[in-house]
C-alpha cells in the first residue's frame, strides 16, 4: 500500500503540475495531436505524463498482452511478468475478477517507475455474465433501445469485476453465412447495421458524453474489425477481402462510422488485407480514412497478432518490419504480439519510425486512461461486494427473457401449428439434442456466462406449463452428430404418444465465431434423420432451430410444420422461447441475414445490384438471364422477414410530393398499418428505396427505415417517414458523397422482398 500512496502522490503532483500549464500540449507527433475528448485539462495531464516517459516507457503504454488462467483465476504467465514489473505493458486482457486484476493493476501501480495503471479489456461481446442472445439474434429484434440496454447491462456486470474496455461492438457486413463470425454482427445492411452499431456504442460507454467513460458502470468500446473483415473470400476466416472502393464505402464502411459518430473510443484492426493491403498495415484506411477523413481521435488497437502476421501476409520482411508498417499506418497498440516492445525503440533510433508518432499514438491510450478515472484511483473498479450486486440481478435476468423472445423468428408456421396455449389440452413431444442442453445456449464469445446456469429448453417449457392442460414427454432422439436406431425409436413412440412434437436442433456452439467456418450448413444428417422419423409418425412437427448463422433449412422448409429460428439465446433461453411457444409473447423477429435455399448461393443478400440481364422473378428460368439452372435466385427466407402468430396489412402508402432535390429536402412517407388478425402483435414497418439510374450502379432495394411498431388485435395506425436527400446519398462515379439526380422508387413493405405499396418519385 505504501507504494500506491506514492504513487497517487507522485499521480496528484503531475496533475497539480498540468493545471499550472505545462507548454503546448498535444502538438507533437507526426501531426498535431488531437485528443478524443477535446478538454484541455486532460490534454495537458497526458502531456505531463508522456513527458516523464522514456521511449521504452511508451512503447510499453502500446503493447498488450493476454493473461493466462490459472484454477484461482488470471495471472500473468513468465513471459509478460518482466514485461509487467518493469512498467512496460500498456494494458491486459482476459484478466478476469476483481482479485486477480487488483493483484496485477498493484504490480504496474505500486512497483513501477512511474505507477501508471493498466487498461483491462476483454471480449464483452453480448454479455459478461448475463449471457444474451448472440449479436445476430439480437439484431432480428429491430429493437435498438433493447440493444442498447443488453449492451448497458453487460458493461455494468463487466465493469463491476474491473474491466474497463470491451472489444465489441463487432460491427462488419455478414453477407456469408459460412462465415462463423456472422453471429458476432447485425448482418447484411448497412443502414441497420449503422444503426445497431450506435445503439451498442452508447449502450457500452454509456451515452456521448465522454465523461460517463467515467462511471463505474460504463466500458470504453471498440469497433471492430476495421475493415471488410466479413468480406472474406468464400467465408473462410482471416482470407482476402477483394472489393471496390464503392462497395467499401457504399456498404462495408457505414457501420465503422456509425460507431465513429457515436462516439466509441477505440477500433480493431482487422486481420484481412483489402485489395493487397492487410489493414493492419493500411494507412489510407487507418489514418488517411479514419482520422483525417472522419476524425476519428482515439486509438486503434491491432487484432491478435495481427502486426506479427504481416510477416506471413507477404507485406512484412520480418516482425521488426512489421511493427513498422503498423505504427506508420496508424496502429496504435499491438495486442499480444509484442513486436512493438520487441522492435520499436530500434525502428525510433534508426528514424524508420517517429517519436512524435510514437507519441501521439501513447498520448491517445493515456487520454483514456484518465477518461476512465485510473490516474486519479487505478482501483475504483475494484470492489468485489460491488461486483456481487451488480452480477446476474433480477432486472437483468428479465432484460435477458424478453431479448430472447424479441429475437427468435417464426419462419414458418402452417395451420397455426404455433403456440401451443396453456389452455390447449395438448400432450407435447419434446425431442432433440438441443432440447435438455444447456452447454449451448450462450453461444460463442459468451464472456464469463456460466454455460451451467443457462436455462434449457426443456426446464422453460417445463415450468411453462406447469399446472397447465398440457402435458409433456421429453426423449432426446440424438445428439447434434450421432444418433442409433434405439434413440430414434424412442423418440418415435414419444411422438406417437403426442399430439405435437417440438424438436431443438441445430448446430453446437463452437460452429460459429471465430474460425468456425462450414461448407455444408445443412443440419447434420442425423437430425434430419430423427426430423424425418418424427415426421412420418403424421404428427405435426415444429422445428426450432439453434445456430450462430443462417442455415439451408430449405428441407425442413418443405417437411416441418413450423419453424422457429432461435439462434443461441443465452442464459434466459428456455424461458424466453417458452414465452414465445406458449404464445404468451408473439413472435416479432424479423431477420437480418437471407437464408439460402443452398450453400452454392452464397454470397446472397437482398441489395444485390440489378446485372444487366435481370431475372424475371414470375419466369426465372429464362435463358441468357442472370439465373440458376437449378435453384432460384430468391432466397428461402429475405432479409427482413418473419412471422407473426397475427397478420398484418399495410395500405394506402403515400409521400406528400414526388419530386426531392438533390441538397436540403425531404419528402414524407405515410401508410396505414393494419393487424388484421386475431391476435395482438408487433410489426416492423420497413421503408426501402431503389434509385433506378445513377453514376454507378445501385442495389435494388436499401433499407432507409423501419419502425417497430405495437397494435392490438384489429387495430390501425399510421407510421410516417420523413427521408431526406442526405438519407438518398452514395458514393458515386468521382468517389464523392452526395445525392444524384434520378428516377426512384419507395417501398413500404413487411419485408425485403415485398413490393406491394411501391412508389416512384424523383430526385431532380
Ligand atoms: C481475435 C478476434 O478476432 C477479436 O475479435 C478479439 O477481440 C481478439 N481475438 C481478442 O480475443
Amino acid at each position: 500500500m505504501r507504494k500506491y500512496i506514492t504513487s497517487t502522490v507522485y499521480v496528484l503532483a503531475v496533475i497539480l503540475l498540468a493545471a499550472c500549464g505545462s507548454p503546448s500540449s498535444g502538438t507533437s507527433g507526426n501531426g498535431k495531436w488531437q485528443s478524443f475528448s477535446g478538454d484541455k485539462r486532460i490534454e495537458q495531464r497526458v502531456d505531463s505524463v508522456l513527458k516523464l516517459m522514456t521511449l521504452e516507457e511508451k512503447i510499453g503504454q502500446m503493447t498488450q498482452f493476454s493473461a493466462n488462467w490459472s484454477i484461482t483465476g488470471p495471472v500473468m504467465s513468465d513471459d509478460f511478468q518482466p514485461y509487467l514489473e518493469k512498467g512496460l505493458i500498456g494494458s491486459i486482457f482476459n484478466a478476469t475478477s476483481v482479485e486477480g486484476i487488483r493483484r496485477m493493476q498493484q504490480i504496474a501501480v505500486e512497483e513501477t517507475r512511474l505507477g501508471i495503471p493498466i487498461l483491462f479489456g476483454q471480449d464483452v461481446i453480448h454479455g459478461y455474465k448475463t449471457i444474451f442472445p448472440i449479436p445476430l439474434a439480437e439484431a432480428c429484434s429491430w429493437d435498438l433501445e433493447m440493444m442498447q440496454r443488453t449492451a448497458e447491462i453487460a458493461a455494468i456486470e463487466a465493469a463491476s469485476d474491473g474491466i474497463n474496455w470491451t472489444f465489441a461492438p463487432m460491427v462488419d457486413i455478414g453477407r456469408d453465412a459460412r462465415w462463423g463470425r456472422v453471429m458476432e454482427g447485425a448482418g447484411e445492411d448497412p443502414y441497420l447495421g449503422s444503426k445497431v452499431a450506435e445503439a451498442r456504442v452508447l449502450g457500452f460507454q454509456g451515452g456521448r458524453d465522454v465523461n460517463s467513460l467515467r462511471e463505474l458502470t460504463t466500458l470504453l468500446a471498440t469497433g471492430k474489425h476495421l475493415a471488410a473483415y466479413g468480406a472474406a473470400e468464400s467465408g473462410r476466416d482471416y482470407n482476402t477481402a477483394e472489393l471496390s472502393e464503392h462497395t467499401l464505402r457504399n456498404v462495408y464502411l457505414p457501420p465503422y462510422q456509425a460507431a465513429h459518430e457515436a462516439g466509441v473510443g477505440t477500433f480493431m484492426a482487422s486481420f484481412n488485407e483489402i485489395n493487397g493491403v492487410p489493414a493492419t498495415a493500411d494507412r489510407w484506411l487507418m489514418t488517411e480514412m479514419l482520422r483525417n477523413e472522419w476524425g476519428f481521435k482515439g486509438f486503434v488497437v491491432s487484432d491478435y497478432t495481427g502486426v506479427n502476421e504481416l510477416v506471413p501476409h507477404g507485406v512484412a520482411r520480418d516482425e521488426k518490419h512489421a511493427a513498422e508498417l503498423a505504427v506508420n499506418a496508424g496502429i496504435d497498440m499491438d495486442m499480444t504480439g509484442a513486436t512493438f516492445i520487441k522492435y520499436l525503440a530500434e525502428s525510433v533510433k534508426e528514424g524508420k519510425v517517429s517519436e512524435k508518432s510514437i507519441d501521439n499514438a501513447v498520448r491517445s491510450i493515456l487520454e483514456m486512461k484518465f477518461l476512465l478515472g485510473l490516474f486519479d484511483d487505478p482501483y475504483r473498479y475494484l470492489d468485489e461486494e460491488r461486483a456481487k450486486q451488480n452480477t446476474m440481478t433480477p432486472e437483468f435476468m428479465e432484460t435477458a427473457r424478453k431479448a430472447v423472445s424479441s429475437s427468435v423468428v417464426l419462419l414458418k408456421n402452417d395451420n397455426q401449428t404455433l403456440p401451443v396455449t396453456k389452455e390447449s389440452g395438448k400432450t407435447v413431444a419434446l425431442i432433440g439434442p438441443l432440447m435438455n442442453d444447456s452447454i449451448n445456449l450462450n453461444g460463442e464469445w459468451a464472456g464469463l456466462g456460466d454455460r451451467n446456469k443457462s436455462v434449457p429448453i426443456l426446464k422453460g417449457l417445463t415450468e411453462k406449463y406447469e399446472g397447465s392442460t398440457v402435458r409433456l414427454i421429453y426423449a432426446e432422439g440424438s445428439s447434434i452428430t450421432e444418433t442409433t436406431s434405439a434413440k430414434i425409436a424412442e423418440a418415435v413412440a414419444a411422438a406417437r404418444r403426442a399430439d405435437i412434437v417440438i424438436a431443438a436442433m441445430g448446430e453446437d456452439f463452437n460452429w460459429s465465431g471465430e474460425a468456425a467456418v462450414r461448407t455444408d450448413i445443412r443440419l447434420p444428417e442425423p437430425q434430419r434423420e430423427l426430423l424425418r422419423a418424427l415426421k412420418e409418425t403424421g404428427k405435426p412437427v415444429v422445428l426450432v432451430t439453434l445456430s450462430g448463422r443462417p442455415l439451408d433449412l430449405s428441407w425442413e422448409d418443405e417437411t416441418m410444420d413450423a419453424i422457429l429460428q432461435a439462434w443461441f439465446p443465452g442464459t434466459q433461453g428456455g424461458h424466453g422461447i417458452a414465452d414465445v411457444i406458449a404464445g404468451d409473447y408473439n413472435p416479432s423477429g424479423r431477420l437480418v441475414m437471407s437464408f439460402p435455399r443452398n450453400v452454392g448461393q452464397i454470397p446472397i443478400y437482398y441489395n444485390q445490384k440489378n446485372t444487366g440481364r435481370p431475372v424475371d422473378l414470375n419466369n426465372e428460368s429464362v435463358d441468357y438471364k442472370s439465373n440458376y439452372l437449378d435453384t432460384s435466385i430468391t432466397p428461402l427466407y429475405p432479409f427482413g422477414y418473419g412471422l407473426s402468430y397475427t397478420t398484418f396489412g399495410i395500405s394506402n402508402a403515400q409521400i406528400d410530393k414526388k419530386t426531392l432535390k438533390t441538397e436540403d429536402d425531404k419528402i414524407t412517407v405515410t401508410a396505414n398499418v393494419r393487424n388484421t388478425g386475431e391476435v395482438d402483435g408487433e410489426i416492423v414497418v420497413q421503408l426501402y428505396t431503389r434509385q433506378l439510374v445513377a453514376s454507378v450502379t445501385r442495389p435494388v432495394k436499401e433499407l432507409k427505415g423501419f419502425q417497430k411498431i405495437a397494435l392490438k388485435a384489429g387495430q390501425s395506425r399510421q407510421v410516417t417517414f420523413e427521408l431526406t436527400s442526405d438519407d438518398l446519398a452514395f458514393y458515386g462515379i468521382d468517389m464523392q458523397k452526395k445525392t444524384e439526380p434520378g428516377n426512384m422508387k419507395l417501398w413500404v413493405a413487411q419485408h425485403s422482398a415485398d413490393n406491394s405499396n411501391e412508389i416512384d418519385f424523383w430526385i431532380e
